[in-house]
């Protein structure tokens, strides 16, 4: 029925649809490493940097780390899950795509909706992060930039000056978008190269600030349930089981990532094999790694630090303060770092402008975020409009809200891909599948309450937003996609 919600794009037409275009000429040049690779590099960012001081601080104390363990575990399902689709329907586009084919027009445009929570805002996220290690690294020389020219307007100095805008956060989306627009997509050595860097902080740290935790800081290791109000006035759940699902949201965000991985399935050479050892590769390796570096930054320095001077910049301010002697992994930290973000930003403004490629090219969207530079052949006008929206969010909203608003959108796609899974299986068993969740029932059940369980400890402050966000793309829809939708074409 050409009017139908629920009207959905046959496995035929995606495919050969994503046969046209510039996609389409895209090589299989990634083995199984390759995209493990591309996973990490994705996903050690701001979550990891940032996020987990904000999750101690606010929520969970020492208990972060269980908390990143149940993130990490609403992944594994929900990447389970993301592994069938990937392996069924190898092409680019991620879970918007997955959801055309299996749930319908509505819940797929709900979806790729909810996708610019997690690749724009969640740029916006890291690149907040960023102008507080920026800061940072000024320090080295003796310069520092003043508090109201890298805070959002809704923050306050210890000091009691208020902030304007984010100035360096903006500049870091303007020159990473001017890359993108040029057709500058990270090499595979810079990428690898980036990974290393990454890898090598995080070990780095745990290995030598074991030996400065201060047993103190880990009692008790679950805090007893309370609340504590934030910088912002805004009351969370401190302690107990509440503070830690609460901080598996927060923590959330340094596992987003592993899901773009599903997006080079065309680049992939044998994606029924490798994509689910790219996806859930990626995600056991970062788990533990993540489990060992919270333990480790939560045990270096206290609680209070975190409420306080050491919430920005959090890893170099626990170095610099705690351990004595080692001001020069301090400064590599806040480098690599620099570095690090810089590439994770680039990747999420790469999904952003691929998911509305894919939108606009399905009609949901207008052919402006289709159109292609006749020289770069690039989707420019898409990438420069993507920046000004996420230099909105940089420029006057604090890294928190951006952050949890991320996680909870993320969250919320990743519930509705477990359900699409399961759904495909019942509708469509014959399609050839590289990879099958083994007990899919089970897996995708837990996947949505795990995902869910997240969900509810982010709290109401985060659901009014999501809630906000997804009605805002409804009237959309149906004043634009549902209009010019390609499928009202038959
Ligand atoms: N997982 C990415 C990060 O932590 C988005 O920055």
């Amino acid at each position: 029925m050409a009017g139908s919600l629920f009207r959905t794009k046959s496995i035929d037409r995606l495919m050969s649809d994503g046969g046209e275009g510039s996609e389409s000429s895209l090589k299989r040049t990634l083995g199984a490493w390759s995209l493990v690779g591309l996973g990490i590099g994705a996903i050690i960012g701001a979550g990891l940097f940032v996020r987990t001081a904000a999750a101690i601080a606010d929520r969970a104390g020492p208990s972060v780390t269980i908390a990143f363990l149940v993130a990490g575990l609403g992944c594994a399902f929900a990447g389970l899950c993301y592994a069938e689709f990937a392996s069924m329907i190898p092409i680019a586009g991620s879970a918007y795509t997955y959801s055309y084919a299996t749930m319908g027009e509505l819940l797929a445009w709900i979806i790729g909706w909810d996708l610019v929570l997690e690749y724009a805002v969640g740029a916006a996220t890291v690149a907040i992060a960023w102008s507080e290690y920026l800061n940072n690294a000024l320090g080295f020389v003796g310069m520092s930039i003043p508090y109201e020219w890298f805070h959002s307007p809704f923050q306050v100095s210890p000091e009691g000056v208020h902030g304007i805008i984010n100035i360096p956060a903006v500049v870091i989306l303007f020159l990473l978008s001017a890359l993108l627009v040029r057709g500058t997509q990270q090499s595979a050595f810079v990428n690898g190269l980036i990974v290393i860097l990454k890898v090598a902080i995080v070990l780095l740290v745990i290995a030598i600030g074991w030996g400065f935790i201060n047993p103190a800081n880990h009692t008790p290791y679950v805090p007893a349930a309370t609340t504590y109000t934030d910088g912002q006035g805004i009351t969370h759940s401190y302690g107990g089981f509440m503070g830690i699902i609460g901080a598996a949201g927060v923590v959330f965000f340094a596992f987003i990532g592993f899901d773009a991985v599903s997006t080079a399935a065309q680049e992939a050479k044998n994606p029924k094999r490798d994509m689910p050892i790219g996806i859930l590769g990626s995600l056991a390796v970062c788990t533990i790694l993540y489990v060992l570096f919270a333990h480790v930054l939560s045990g270096v320095a206290t609680v209070e630090d975190f409420r306080s001077a050491g919430r920005e910049a959090s890893v170099a301010f626990a170095i610099t303060k705690y351990m004595t002697g080692y001001a020069w992994l301090s400064k590599f930290v806040t480098i690599a770092i620099l570095a690090g973000f810089s590439s994770v930003i680039l990747v999420m403004l790469l999904g952003q402008s691929r998911v509305f490629y894919s939108m606009s090219r399905d009609g949901l969207v207008p052919k402006v975020f289709s159109e292609v530079h006749p020289r770069f052949k690039t989707p420019h006008k898409s990438n420069w409009l993507f920046f000004v929206f996420t230099a909105v969010f940089a420029a006057f909203v604090p890294g928190d809200i951006v952050g949890e608003m991320t996680s909870i959108g993320t969250l919320f796609a990743f519930m509705l891909v477990c359900i699409g899974v399961w759904i495909m299986r019942h509708r469509r068993p014959d399609l050839a599948r590289g990879f099958t969740v083994p007990a899919l029932p089970v897996v995708a059940t837990l996947g949505v309450i795990v995902c869910g369980l997240m969900i509810y400890g982010l709290g109401w402050t985060n659901w009014l937003r999501l809630g906000a966000w997804l009605l805002i793309g409804l009237v959309f829809y149906f004043m634009y996609g549902k209009r010019h939708s390609k499928l009202n074409a038959g």
